[in-house]
């Protein structure tokens, strides 16, 4: 299945599903990827997540952009979410149940993935790099019965 497509109809979910205008500033920017969809609704967990967690903390006046970015260099895909607002701050929010943490961490681990944060960005930004293929179960020798 074509993961951009997926990804573009989850943000316009989200964008319909928000109060007022906290959404209106969401895009997505994706060439045309295909994908197993497996592996695109783990993609479409941590999407969900990360765009909940700017859309509930990195703007407490309002609302601001929130971008999610996918590129791909062959198999190789680079996902990030990111926004302008607070940044993460050191202590967690009281409202917080660290599910969401926990939610990403497990859907990363699925798909292989490594998550870290870009030091270098005004407010959050979360990469998440891929394969866009599943790595294939180790071969059973043909013999191995015998
Ligand atoms: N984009 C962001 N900007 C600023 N702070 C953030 C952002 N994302 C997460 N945080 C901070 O990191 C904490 C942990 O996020 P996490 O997703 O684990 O929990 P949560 O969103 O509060 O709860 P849950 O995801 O279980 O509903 C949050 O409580 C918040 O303080
Ligand atoms: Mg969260």
């Amino acid at each position: 299945m074509l993961l951009n497509q997926y990804l573009e109809a989850l943000l316009e979910d989200l964008r319909r599903s928000a109060e007022g205008n906290r959404m209106s500033r969401l895009t997505l920017k994706s060439e045309s990827i295909e994908i197993d969809p497996d592996r695109a609704v783990a993609i479409g967990i941590i999407v969900n997540e990360l765009v909940m967690n700017a859309v509930k903390y990195a703007y407490p006046d309002g609302a601001g952009p929130i971008h999610v970015v996918l590129n791909s260099q062959g198999d190789d895909l680079e996902l990030s979410i990111s926004d302008d607002g607070v940044g993460l701050a050191v202590k967690a929010d009281p409202r917080s149940t660290g599910m969401g943490q926990r939610i990403v961490s497990a859907m990363a681990n699925k798909l292989e993935a490594s998550v870290e944060r870009d030091p270098n960005h005004t407010g959050t930004r979360v990469i998440l790099r891929f394969s866009a293929v599943s790595k294939p179960l180790a071969k059973v020798p043909v013999n191995a019965a015998k």
